[in-house]
């Protein structure tokens, strides 16, 4: 199967906009994987015009990727293959609650995903809710790429009073920058913290937001922060008001979801305070890496409709 830009493009916005109602169509699924993004970039026009070697090499740096020689120890794999003008640069980054095994299920799958439906590409990448796989003919380590980029929220709010709203952005907001800032300063092994805050947005109740921040651990501090401010930027610009959220690029990601906890709760525990708000406030930010169900994509995915339903 091969899968041109302008049908990804297609699936992706199709993604967004209603994946509350159609959440199991809308992600592509690609072998046994359910995909967030696909991009092939450059696909050469005749392999057997243009130089073959660089393509081998793509299968090479590939293959080898997810050896453990090119692993950080953290779910970080980085590693090149091949000469001068067709040495090729390949990158993996598992989300920082999974564990080793999952990790390495999860970029052998999109190795074998991303070959299928970009076979003669310069330049790929893919990635799920799990983990993110890409290559290219320059080097990526350390430079923030913002594109491509995914974007998901719910079309429906948490509710229709605009105080309400006001208050659970406000929070989201604190939350997820409280999140950026402990990410961030996270060292050059992992940038991963996840946290929660507590919100009332069904009249009394207390709802709890939870959010995951990661930034790909070879970037600067400052290369990380700028990566999420552009992340804070598209969440609060299309996912306000909206039970969850997420924006992915290949190098950081924010998720977000009320009453759902998506990412495995054993992570440890760095306490954040808040800053007090309209809703009953303190926070608590976890970091550092951990596990997560093997069945993320269908738990996450599955809880979508009685979240709607609960709307
Ligand atoms: C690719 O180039 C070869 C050699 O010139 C030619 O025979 C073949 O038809 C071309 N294939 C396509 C799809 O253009
Ligand atoms: C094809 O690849 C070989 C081996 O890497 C290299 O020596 C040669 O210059 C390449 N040819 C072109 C046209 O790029
Ligand atoms: C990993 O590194 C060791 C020691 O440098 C080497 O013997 C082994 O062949 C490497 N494995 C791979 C798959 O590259
Ligand atoms: C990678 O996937 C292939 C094809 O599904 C499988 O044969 C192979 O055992 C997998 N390797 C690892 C390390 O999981
Ligand atoms: C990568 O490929 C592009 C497109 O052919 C080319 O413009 C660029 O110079 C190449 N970069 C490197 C580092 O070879
Ligand atoms: C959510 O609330 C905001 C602010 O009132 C409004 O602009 C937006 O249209 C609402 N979205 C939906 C899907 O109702
Ligand atoms: C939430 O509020 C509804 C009505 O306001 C009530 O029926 C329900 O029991 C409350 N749930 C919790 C967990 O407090
Ligand atoms: C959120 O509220 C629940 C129930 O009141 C409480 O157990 C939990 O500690 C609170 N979480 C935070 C981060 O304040």
């Amino acid at each position: 199967m091969h899968m041109d830009r302008a049908q990804i493009k297609a699936g992706i916005m199709v993604s967004t906009r209603f994946q509350l109602f159609l959440p199991l169509i809308l992600l592509p699924v690609i072998g046994t994987q359910a995909i967030d993004m696909l991009n092939c970039l450059d696909a050469f026009p005749n392999t057997t015009i243009l130089n073959s070697t660089y393509l081998k090499n793509v299968n090479g740096v590939l293959s080898s990727l997810i050896s453990s020689n090119n692993s950080n120890g953290y779910g970080f794999y980085s590693s090149a293959y091949g000469e001068n003008s067709d040495k090729v640069y390949a990158i993996g980054l598992c989300r920082g609650d999974l564990k080793h095994d999952a990790c390495v299920t999860c970029l052998n799958a999109s190795r074998y995903d991303l070959m299928e439906v970009c076979p003669n590409d310069r330049e790929a990448s893919l990635w799920t809710e799990k983990c993110k796989l890409r290559y290219s003919n320059h080097s990526m380590h350390g430079t923030v790429e913002l594109i491509p980029s995914s974007t998901r929220y719910s079309n429906k709010n948490v509710s229709s009073s605009l105080s309400v709203l006001e208050g659970f952005n406000q929070r989201l907001m604190a939350l997820l920058g409280v999140l950026k800032v402990e990410v961030a300063a996270g060292g050059d092994v992992v940038k991963f913290a996840v946290g929660n805050a507590n919100v009332s947005i069904y009249s009394k109740n207390i709802s709890t937001i939870y959010g995951l921040a990661q930034c790909s651990p070879d970037l600067s501090e400052l290369g990380c922060n700028n990566c999420l401010d552009e992340a804070l930027e598209k969440i609060q610009m299309y996912c306000y008001g909206s039970g969850f959220g997420s924006y992915v690029n290949p190098s950081c990601d924010l998720y977000y979801q009320v009453d759902y906890l998506f990412f495995d709760p054993a992570a440890q525990t760095v306490p954040v305070a808040l800053p007090p708000l309209i809703s009953p406030p303190t926070a608590n930010a976890r970091g550092k890496k951990s596990n997560i169900p093997q069945t993320l994509i269908v738990i996450f995915v599955s809880i979508l409709l009685p979240f709607i339903v609960m709307l």
